[in-house]
């Protein structure tokens, strides 16, 4: 266990807010952990790349150092399974490339998406058409109130698009994740239809028939480098907003005024807007309020661009939130969690 008093956060979060904690307090196991329950405030955090501090936090941060991978037994029956229980420390990414390296596939469409393991299965992280939930067999916790441990089934973890039973107002807080139990498979089945895969495997001359899931992952690696800045050049949380879900009947309305809007089908009654896409029309891609922009290649992202603090960042959100409801009536909101008060 580590522990650190009156400790900057400036390594922890991927925006570089230079926010500081009253006690930083790393673990190694469940059981160091759960001598730690009960005391307040207590707040868990993964690799900050979620996160934006708002002021200083007057309370104790948590993070995990709990970094195995266990491969767990699979029924004769299901030939193809591979079953994996991963500690909540480990860094999504390096989980991505392990299970490549080893022939288990399906976490492919997930390369380089930022944080580790056990913020990834609270947000449930998605891109290319992927979900972190796809793969979730079961979320294994410790209640930082109790010291309760409790195995959350991935049914109980209620996830839709960026969201789980905890992120809700009633348990939001109250778990520590220590590990995550994926089913992958050792049969690879690439998912191309996400818009841009195709199209950049044809341009690299890759037959679909021959793709591996090593090309597939560079494929997505260099798409989303093309988009997303590198928070160790350039402050940020990826997508800062998350893509509205809207009434079909509004998206029919907005259809109208704005032929070229976009979408993806959510159900009959729904559909998902790209908020990148508003953000531009309203003219905020590449601009600058402060130290904090929107960034210049993908508008769902805003930037700090040196010395910002929280509020620049809300500030500018704010700004870019009442543009997008006066021009299109809807109201976006941010996927990063804030921590703290402007
Ligand atoms: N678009 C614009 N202008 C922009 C940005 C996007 O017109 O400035 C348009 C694009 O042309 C495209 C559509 O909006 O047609 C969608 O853009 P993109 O494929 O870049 O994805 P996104 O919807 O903006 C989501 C996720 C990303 C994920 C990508 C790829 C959310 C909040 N974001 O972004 O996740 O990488 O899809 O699957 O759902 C993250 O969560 O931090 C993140 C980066």
């Amino acid at each position: 266990m580590r522990i650190e008093e009156n400790y900057s956060l400036l390594e922890h979060n991927t925006f570089g807010i230079d926010a500081r904690c009253h006690r930083f307090v790393e673990y190694d196991t469940p059981e160091e952990l759960a001598q730690l329950v009960g005391q307040a405030p207590l707040l868990h955090i993964g690799g900050g790349s979620n996160l934006l501090f708002l002021s200083d936090y007057d309370g104790t941060i948590l993070h995990s150092r709990i970094r195995t991978i266990e491969k767990l037994p699979t029924s004769n029956t299901q030939a193809d399974e591979v079953l994996l229980r991963v500690g909540a420390g480990i860094v999504w990414d390096e989980l991505v490339a392990h299970t490549i390296d080893n022939h288990w596939y399906g976490l492919e469409n997930l390369s380089l998406i930022p944080g580790e393991v056990g913020a990834s299965a609270v947000q449930n992280i998605g891109a290319y058409g992927a979900e972190a939930k796809d793969f979730i067999v079961n979320v294994e916790c410790l209640n930082l109130q109790n010291g309760e441990r409790r195995t959350f089934s991935c049914h109980e973890c209620q996830y839709s698009y960026r969201h789980s039973i905890f992120k809700t107002d009633a348990q939001r807080g109250r778990w520590a994740v220590l590990y995550v139990t994926y089913r992958l498979s050792t049969h690879f089945t690439p998912r191309l239809d996400y818009g841009g895969i195709r199209a950049e495997l044809q341009r690299r001359d890759i037959a679909i028939e021959h793709l591996t899931a090593e090309q597939l992952r560079q494929v997505i690696i260099d798409i989303r480098r093309t988009k997303l800045p590198d928070p160790k050049v350039q402050g940020n949380a990826g997508s800062f907003f998350m893509n509205p879900i809207i009434p079909r009947s509004q998206y029919e309305k907005l259809a109208k005024l704005y032929p070229n809007i976009m979408h993806y089908e959510v159900d009959a009654d729904h559909v998902k807007i790209p908020a990148g896409w508003m953000i531009e029309q309203c003219g905020w891609k590449g601009r600058a309020l402060g130290p904090a922009a929107v960034h210049d290649r993908q508008a769902l992202v805003l930037v700090n661009r040196g010395g910002a603090k929280g509020s620049d960042i809300v500030t500018l959100c704010n700004a870019v939130r009442h543009d997008v409801n006066e021009k299109f009536g809807i109201d976006i909101h941010p996927e990063v969690n804030f921590i703290g008060k402007v």
